[in-house]
């Protein structure tokens, strides 16, 4: 088979494997569709510091259940599944609080262990979830980037009546601006970037208003507005302080950020609006609220995506991702 490796930071290679065999509780899937991610780009350049190298890469993806290993359900292969890259213990602290994305032994498929930028990859059958008819292969991979919105969205508990505002209008911007509008009906979700591409996307994906702040510091252009939610996803370190200026009194604030960087804030200015802080990291079991959402047409994946590209154009496919966010958003490979 073919798998996109990291042989080490910085070498790529699309390299001939052998076909994995599935250990007992792992089901073998038939990659269809992957996408690709910017955590996938920062493992090839060794900016990640949890990747384990050589390294298959792709934790977004789908395919079809070919073979399974043992004490799982012969009756499973040929099912059609989405893959939850997060695989845990089940009995440490966090696992047993229903936090398994913070498992103290986390293990994520294609950072830790190996991914689906392949032919085939394996998985632990109960990471395996099936999709219904009506979610379509070339779209199915786009469950993953919708569950990190589904689950900083379950800690900021969004309302109808919020004021939200959204840093960066990247996938995760993007995937959040669709939750907030499509799901909890929030009434003005508000959008900032510094590309205007994006911002166009932005628009595309429901925002009720963008905001440029390259030149024009955000701040003079919401004349007053005072957000009641928001959401960090272009995780500079900055950010958290200019949010929190921003902020209404009460608001709630989300971070998506893995910056090493320190963020310079102030008590005073949290405390003296009593505001909110979430962290959020990954997904914690939120692939079938996902899988629901798409199902009853609450969020549109296809709006994420610019580009399809064969297995094979790996390189051209990561390297245009990376390098030019003004016409690449969702990147989807496709297998065979
Ligand atoms: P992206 O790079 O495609 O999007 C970021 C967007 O933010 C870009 O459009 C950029 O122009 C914009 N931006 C950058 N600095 C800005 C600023 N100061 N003000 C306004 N806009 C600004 O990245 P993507 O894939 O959307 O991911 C965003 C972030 O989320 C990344 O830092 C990534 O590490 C993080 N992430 C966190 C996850 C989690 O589970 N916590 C999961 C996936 C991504
Ligand atoms: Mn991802
Ligand atoms: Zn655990």
């Amino acid at each position: 088979m073919k798998s996109v490796v990291i042989e080490q930071p910085g070498e790529l290679v699309l390299a001939e494997r052998a076909v994995p065999t599935p250990a007992a509780g792992e089901v073998r899937v038939r990659v269809k569709y992957a996408s690709i991610c910017g955590s996938d780009v920062h493992i090839w350049h060794g900016h990640n510091p949890f990747a384990r190298y050589p390294r298959v890469i792709g934790h977004e993806f789908f395919g079809v259940i070919d073979a399974v290993g043992a004490g799982v359900d012969a009756s499973r292969i040929g099912e059609r599944v989405a893959v939850d890259p997060v695989v845990s213990c089940g009995h440490c602290y966090p696992c047993s609080v229903g936090r398994p994305n913070v498992c103290t032994t986390l293990s994520v498929i294609g950072v830790h262990r190996d991914g689906g930028f392949s032919d085939y990859a394996v998985a632990p059958a109960s990471n395996a979830y099936a999709l219904p008819a009506t979610i379509p292969d070339k779209l199915a991979s786009l469950v993953e980037p919708f569950t990190i919105a589904a689950n900083i969205t379950a800690f900021l508990q969004p309302q109808p009546q919020d004021v939200a505002l959204i840093y960066g209008a990247g996938p995760m911007g993007l995937t959040a601006i669709q939750v907030l509008k499509g799901v909890y009906n929030v009434a003005q979700v508000l959008v900032v970037d510094r590309l205007p591409e994006r911002l166009a996307l932005a628009k595309a994906n429901g925002a009720d208003g963008v905001f440029n702040n390259a030149e024009v510091p955000l701040a003079a252009q919401l004349e007053g507005v005072q957000p009641t939610l928001i959401i960090d996803a272009a995780c500079h370190p900055a950010i958290l302080a200019e949010a929190a200026a921003l902020a209404s009194p009460a608001a709630r604030i989300g971070l998506l950020g893995f910056s090493g960087e320190p963020s310079s804030i102030t008590q005073q200015s949290l405390t003296s609006k009593e505001l909110s802080l979430f962290t959020s990291r990954l997904n914690s079991h939120r692939f079938p609220q996902v899988i629901a959402w798409m199902e009853q047409g609450l969020i549109q994946p296809e709006k994420l995506v610019t580009h399809y590209f064969p297995l094979d154009d790996i390189e051209r496919a990561m390297t245009l991702f990376e390098k030019d966010p003004r016409t690449c958003c969702k990147v989807i490979l496709q297998m065979q």
